[in-house]
């Protein structure tokens, strides 16, 4: 366990993060921010402000359409669309910032590895190492219907994307240390034997040429793997420096890091770091805090928080009664958020309405709600209790929640010697402690 804790905050470029029609709440700043880079890039320095290790997009790359088989209810409500690119934005954010980590989810799906070594190393040489990728096989339907490309199984994406890290890996390494001289007087900018050139002939991927970029100071960006079924975890175990993991109830992330600890020591030593998604709600009682949640809970329509649910899951659940359990069901699409979506709400399964408005609210990420010091508490038992190494912050409202999170708990987490005054590092990783 590491000596503080570490914080992530957890974002998607689109009208809401994780709280469906969050937008459409008063408070919420959310549509003006995603017209003006300004806004983003104050929210940025915020994340700063509070020490934050960094900043992270999830990323819905086509429509959520499996409910009632159609994207209406996804247009129509603005459930993660527009669905704008955060890869472009982090470029705004690197600008504006200084320390503060900046990761995009980019799926492995519809693009290649030269392109995403030489986007996301651009970024990690021009912001002095402080860019993260997480890495996503893509399981949305709507993402390979809007690139015009078939989904192969669950498991031979994974097998597909073990041979993209490889190409990434080659790309990486290609450009030595010492390579670059940049000898003004002799005329010699890089030295040729140097640079490895790769040459990839795979089942999936070719590539053939040298690393396109100078080499940054991180060499390869911070991993970050969210796929948690077996297959996810297998991958996540290999590649990954730090797993993000939804569980609604402490005992999932108690049960969740010692399974995910055993399977990786059972395959050698690496056992990436854990971080847990919770979405802080505060208020200056308890009741007002819950009064919160109620109100964002009470915007949602039933057939919003289904649309979340079931393009995640892969599932049209309409013509599924409501109030009958939620039971795990095949799926090539999240077997990882299915199995958390299926667990238990305390001694009996989920119901589908409850699991429903649970990933309709914060997608099944547990809801801190109370007094900043009540949520500085809880925090701190689920570090303690569980280990974990970092926490993926979901905000409700924007920039709002943030904001009073940084002014209110994170100098409650200050004083008890759990949370860092300055940052320690210079880049991602080293602030990760990774
Ligand atoms: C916390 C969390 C965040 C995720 N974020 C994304 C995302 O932004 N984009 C995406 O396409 N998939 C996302 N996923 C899905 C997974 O990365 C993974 O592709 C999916 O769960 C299928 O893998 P699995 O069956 O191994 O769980 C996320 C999953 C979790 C648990």
């Amino acid at each position: 366990m590491d000596k503080h804790i570490h914080l992530v905050s957890f974002l998607i470029h689109s009208p809401v993060n994780h709280t469906n029609m969050s937008w459409a709440h008063p408070d919420d700043r959310r549509l003006q921010m995603m017209g003006d880079v300004h806004l983003w890039q104050d929210f940025a320095r915020t994340l700063e402000r509070g020490l934050f290790d960094g900043l992270f997009f999830a990323d819905t790359p086509g429509i959520l359409d499996r409910h009632r088989d159609s994207m209406d209810d996804a247009i129509r409500c603005g459930v993660c669309w527009p669905t704008h690119d955060p890869v472009v934005l982090l470029s705004a954010l690197v600008a504006a910032t200084s320390h503060l980590g900046l990761a995009a989810t980019v799926s492995t799906g519809p693009s290649h590895p030269y392109g995403l070594v030489r986007q996301l190393s651009t970024l990690d040489y021009l912001s002095g190492g402080r860019i993260g990728w997480n890495i996503v096989t893509g399981h949305l339907r709507g993402e390979h219907r809007a690139y015009g490309l078939p989904i192969l199984p669950h498991d031979e994406r994974y097998e597909r994307a073990e041979e993209y890290m490889q190409v990434c890996y080659a790309l990486w390494d290609s450009v030595g240390d010492g390579a670059i001289v940049a000898d003004r007087e002799a005329g010699i900018f890089a030295d040729p034997a140097r640079v490895a050139v790769v040459d990839h002939d795979g089942k999936y991927f070719r590539c053939h040429t040298a690393g396109p970029t100078w080499p940054s100071p991180q060499r390869r960006p911070v991993l970050f793997q969210a796929g948690t079924s077996d297959r996810g975890q297998q991958f996540s175990i290999r590649h990954a420096d730090l797993v993000f993991a939804v569980q609604p109830r402490l005992e999932g992330m108690k049960r969740f890091i010692a399974e995910f600890t055993a399977t990786a020591r059972a395959q050698g030593d690496r056992v990436p770091a854990v971080s847990f998604g919770i979405q802080p709600v505060l208020g200056g009682t308890e009741a007002e805090a819950q009064r919160h949640i109620d109100a964002l809970r009470e915007r949602i329509p039933i057939d919003v928080a289904l649309t979340r649910l079931g393009g995640t899951l892969g599932v049209d659940f309409s013509a599924m009664e409501l109030d009958q359990p939620l039971r795990e069901m095949a799926t090539e699409a999240s077997q990882g958020l299915m199995k958390a979506m299926t667990s238990m709400l305390g001694d009996r399964p989920f119901t589908l309405r409850e699991a429903a408005m649970h990933y309709g609210l914060s997608i099944g990420i547990p809801q801190l709600v109370g007094t900043p010091e009540q949520v500085a508490d809880r925090i701190e038992e689920i570090w303690r209790e569980t280990g974990c190494h970092a926490f993926n912050v979901t905000p409700t409202i924007n920039p709002g929640s943030v904001e009073d999170f940084v002014d209110q708990v994170v100098p409650i987490l200050q004083k008890r010697g759990i949370y860092r005054t300055e940052y320690e590092g210079r880049t991602f990783r080293e602030n990760l402690g990774l």
